[in-house]
């Protein structure tokens, strides 16, 4: 097989489109070669069609009347007859805010439009709807051609129109690492949180597997009051299997068939039973995947007593707020997940009265428009009714990779623990090294290694080789070694199949020098371990000096607790800054999603529990502590819960010095993790928070260039741009300041509110540590406090002192005795300005 050969291939299997990074799947994943991974399973152009008299045409119409104007006239008449039947792709139309009308009202509506589109043809126009939302905001989803979808777009009343674009989806002992008792029954001191069993949880994602003990409901409290949720039946699943714990499942598919050509067909057991390789795709509420399963466990599962990945790691676990109730809204199935049924998923969800939402996925970077992009348009009018929504920052690791941009939505970054999944190695010449992995298997005897490079095979260059790509191996040099193998890009998925290559071809063990993630152990098939580049380099220079007999030999993969230093930002965990709004950190917190062991899916290996990577693992940890603010403080908005969390978190390790960066060890910053490392000992006793208001969120979007017309069939209600509180998006009061352009000086406002109730007067203090060559004042200095709920403002002004080029960080914090207030400062002394004095 050759090289094109197996890329053209790729887009076929497609299981890692999560904000997951590494998923167990036990299957072949095919090879990639070195730095062409471009992941293009999702349709490369996104199109969005805001109101706007912007001339929209085919690419079909412009290229034949550009270049064979009379052809061009025959062929576009031609095509606008053909393409209704062959260009039909699914369209989102958002048309805003529902103003409470009738939901009935809304879908007959809908059905005028697309009839309208399809010349009257009541019939065509059923065919092509998908889902009306009529709940959490109006619009729906339909097949249409490029020109319906352009004729809806201008039409009174809608927002916006974008194609049906498919997005990614991006515990035990991390748990304790962070802070909270293992058991069941743990208190945060001084707090009750057993109002949890009414906290309502709704994950977007792909399913769950309700027979797992982490969804039992043992001892649980009947459903809450007022959960106006369902039981959807479907393949393996019924109303028997909701119980307590898992109060509703809904499942949406929709969308991914209509652009995956691919009907869910029902499967039967055996056919999966005996080849593990077979994918499931239970057309219900179940999990085929295991990364729905592993997400609702982390942040909600019960105890569990005996949890472990093949008897590593093996421990009691449990979620984050164990008492707390899931809700699935399973939306993410093999490729991914589409808008169309991820905005059905919210549309219900608001409607049947959850209290958070937990998303772990993701747009590709770079991210479009706000309002073009199903999580941003779900969560804007879930946040509006006072849900928080949880998302992952995504698994793209480079500066500026950030997603889930949007401020009303709390975007999580991914750290290690001090838990690692480590194999020993003890080379021929008697060093011992580790290296992470999850592999069960061990060598029972030395064996010789050498560089894979030198095994090539036929055509394949040792250039290739040396990264282990499907066939690229000689079996005559390869047999009974151990094959030092390359991985440089961020294509994980592959790290896995590098094994299967090497033990397809005769090999007994692996070693992988990966410079960029090696920190996410994988169960590879043979004994192996992955070593950083500077390990890999001793390597190779003992098999250089010993090309006859240099031997190792790799161990089973051990867990291990108090590595250092830690929590350390993953790598792999996307890094800010806000390419859409600069002025707007993300991400806004860090938490752990390193090799976090969890539930799963038993259609997927025939495992209980697995261990799992991705910014997708993170985003649980804090819907789980989202959980117990609710429980405690069932009244605070979302942005008081988001800010809670953001001026408690700590960028400090456990050995209380500078959080760090993987995979080179670099101290972190506000674009790696946000304000910080998740502390949930504190977060329920924040003294003060950043609160705001969703009228906070339209002056938002008028200051980053949203027009009243614009805005509102969004919000539809009376505001306008007029009578906004703020006019640059540096004034939202957000908990952290980012200043991306300074010119000489530049002074931003906040307001706090206190939340600690009390008797005295509190008076908190301003303690700046500044930005690198800026000067930063505050005014006023101190704040008194008489009263809960007390509002205050205060103004933070930035000067140029000594210009540097790009951002630079510190920290502003409002300290009363042992409390503190903590939000990163972020700026970056505009070009003109550098150009003066420098
Ligand atoms: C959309 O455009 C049409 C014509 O260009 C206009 O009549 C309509 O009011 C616009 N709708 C919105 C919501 O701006
Ligand atoms: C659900 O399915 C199980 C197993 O197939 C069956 O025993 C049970 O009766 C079903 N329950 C309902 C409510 O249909
Ligand atoms: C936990 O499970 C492992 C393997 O599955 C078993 O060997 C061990 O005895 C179990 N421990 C308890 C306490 O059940
Ligand atoms: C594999 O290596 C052996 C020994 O070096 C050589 O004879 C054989 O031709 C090679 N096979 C291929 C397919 O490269
Ligand atoms: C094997 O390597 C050692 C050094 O590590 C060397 O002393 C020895 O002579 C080598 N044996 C053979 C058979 O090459
Ligand atoms: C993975 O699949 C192979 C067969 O392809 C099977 O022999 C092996 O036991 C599976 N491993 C796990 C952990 O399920
Ligand atoms: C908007 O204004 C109109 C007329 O002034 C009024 O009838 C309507 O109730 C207002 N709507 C909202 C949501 O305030
Ligand atoms: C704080 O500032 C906002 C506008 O930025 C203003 O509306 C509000 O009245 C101010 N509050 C106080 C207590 O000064």
């Amino acid at each position: 097989m050759t090289l094109s050969l197996a890329l053209a291939l790729f887009p076929t299997v497609s299981i890692i489109h999560t904000h997951t990074l590494y998923i167990y799947c036990n299957c072949t994943l095919p090879p990639l070669p070195p730095s062409r991974y471009t992941c293009d399973q999702s349709p490369s152009s996104s199109l969005s069609l805001i109101n706007s008299s912007f001339p929209f045409k085919t690419h079909l119409q412009e290229m034949a009347s550009s270049h064979f104007p009379f052809l061009g006239l025959l062929l576009s008449l031609f095509l606008s007859h053909v393409i209704v039947f062959t260009y039909a792709k699914v369209y989102v139309v958002y048309m805003g805010s529902t103003d409470s009308q009738d939901p009935n009202e809304i879908v007959l509506h809908n059905h005028r439009i697309l009839s309208s589109v399809h010349t009257g043809s009541v019939e065509e126009a059923q065919a092509a709807h998908l889902y009306s939302y009529k709940h959490g905001f109006k619009g729906f989803a339909a097949k249409l051609t490029e020109d319906q979808a352009l004729q809806i777009a201008k039409m009174e009343g809608v927002v916006s129109v974008f194609e049906n674009t498919k997005r990614r989806l991006h515990t035990t002992h991390s748990w304790d690492f962070i802070g909270l008792a293992e058991e069941e029954t743990m208190e945060i001191p001084g707090f009750s949180t057993k109002n949890q069993v009414n906290v309502i949880i709704g994950f977007i994602d792909t399913g769950i597997w309700p027979e797992s003990p982490s969804f039992s409901d043992a001892g649980m409290p009947p459903v809450p009051a007022g959960w106006k949720g369902i039981c959807q039946s479907g393949e393996a699943f019924n109303s028997s299997n909701c119980n307590r714990k898992v109060i509703g499942a809904r499942y949406y598919h929709s969308g991914y068939e209509a652009e995956e050509h691919n009907n869910l067909e029902k499967q039967q057991e055996d056919e999966y039973d005996d080849d593990p390789k077979k994918k499931v795709s239970y057309r219900s509420p179940r999990d085929s995947s295991g990364h729905g399963s592993h997400t609702a466990s982390t942040a909600a599962g019960r105890y569990v007593q005996n949890m472990s990945y093949n008897g590593l790691a093996s421990g009691g676990a449990r979620g984050g707020a164990p008492m707390a109730r899931i809700a699935v809204y399973k939306t993410c199935w093999d490729s991914g997940c589409y808008d169309a049924d991820i905005l059905a998923a919210f549309d219900d969800a608001v409607r049947d009265g959850v209290h958070i939402m937990s998303l772990s996925l993701g747009p590709d970077a770079p991210q479009g428009d706000y309002f073009s992009d199903a999580i941003s348009i779900g969560s804007f009018h879930a946040v509006s009714r006072g849900i928080t929504v949880v998302s992952s920052v995504g698994n793209e690791g480079t500066k500026g990779s950030a997603t889930n941009l949007a401020p009303w939505l709390i975007t999580v970054a991914a750290s290690s623990t001090d838990r690692e999944f480590t194999s020993k190695v003890l080379m021929g010449n008697g060093v011992r090294i580790k290296g992470e992995s999850l592999s069960m298997h061990q060598m029972r005897a030395p064996a010789r290694i050498i560089s894979a490079s030198i095994a090539n095979r036929g055509y394949f260059t040792p250039y290739q080789s040396s990264y282990c790509l499907e066939s690229s191996l000689n079996y005559t040099k390869t047999r009974g070694k151990v094959l030092l193998c390359r991985h440089t890009e961020r294509s994980t998925g592959s790290k896995l199949a590098k094994s299967e290559v090497v033990k397809a071809a005769g090999g007994v063990g692996m070693i992988l020098i990966d410079e960029t993630d090696k920190d996410v152990a994988i169960p590879f098939v043979i004994p192996a371990a992955i070593v950083g580049k500077r390990m890999g380099n001793r390597i190779l220079s003992y098999i250089n000096s010993n090309t006859r007999n240099a031997t190792l030999r790799i161990f089973a993969s051990n867990a291990k607790l108090g590595a250092q230093p830690a929590p350390r930002v993953a790598s792999f965990s996307s890094k800010g800054p806000n390419a859409l709004t600069p002025e707007i950190l993300k991400p806004d917190i860090a938490a752990p999603g390193l090799n976090i062991l969890a539930a799963w899916s038993p259609a997927v290996g025939k495992m209980n529990f697995n261990v799992l990577s991705g910014t997708s693992m993170a985003c649980p940890h804090v819907t789980g502590i989202v959980a117990l603010i609710k429980a405690v403080h069932p009244t605070w908005s979302p942005s008081a819960i988001k800010s809670a969390i953001m001026t408690t978190a700590t960028v400090f390790d456990k050995n209380g010095k500078p959080m760090r960066v993987d995979p080179d060890g670099r101290r972190g910053n506000a674009f790696d993790y946000g304000s910080g490392f998740i502390d949930p000992t504190t977060v329920l006793d924040p003294g003060l928070v950043y609160d705001a208001e969703p009228t906070d969120y339209k002056s938002f979007l008028c200051s980053i260039g949203y027009t009243e017309k614009m805005l509102r069939p969004i919000t539809r209600d009376n505001s306008t741009c007029n009578d906004r509180t703020f006019s640059m998006p540096s004034s939202f009061n957000y908990p952290a300041i980012l200043v991306p352009n300074l010119k000489s000086t530049f002074s931003v406002s906040r307001t706090l509110t206190n939340v600690k109730k009390q008797k005295q007067r509190t008076v908190y203090r301003a303690v700046v540590t500044t930005p690198h060559g800026i000067e930063v004042s505050v005014r006023p200095r101190k704040i008194a406090f008489t009263r809960y709920g007390q509002k205050v403002n205060f103004t933070v002004t930035f000067k140029v002192s000594k210009p540097s080029q790009g951002y630079v960080f510190g920290y502003l914090q409002w300290k009363h005795r042992n409390s503190r207030v903590t939000t990163p400062l972020v700026v970056r002394v505009a070009p003109s300005n550098l150009g003066a004095t420098v």
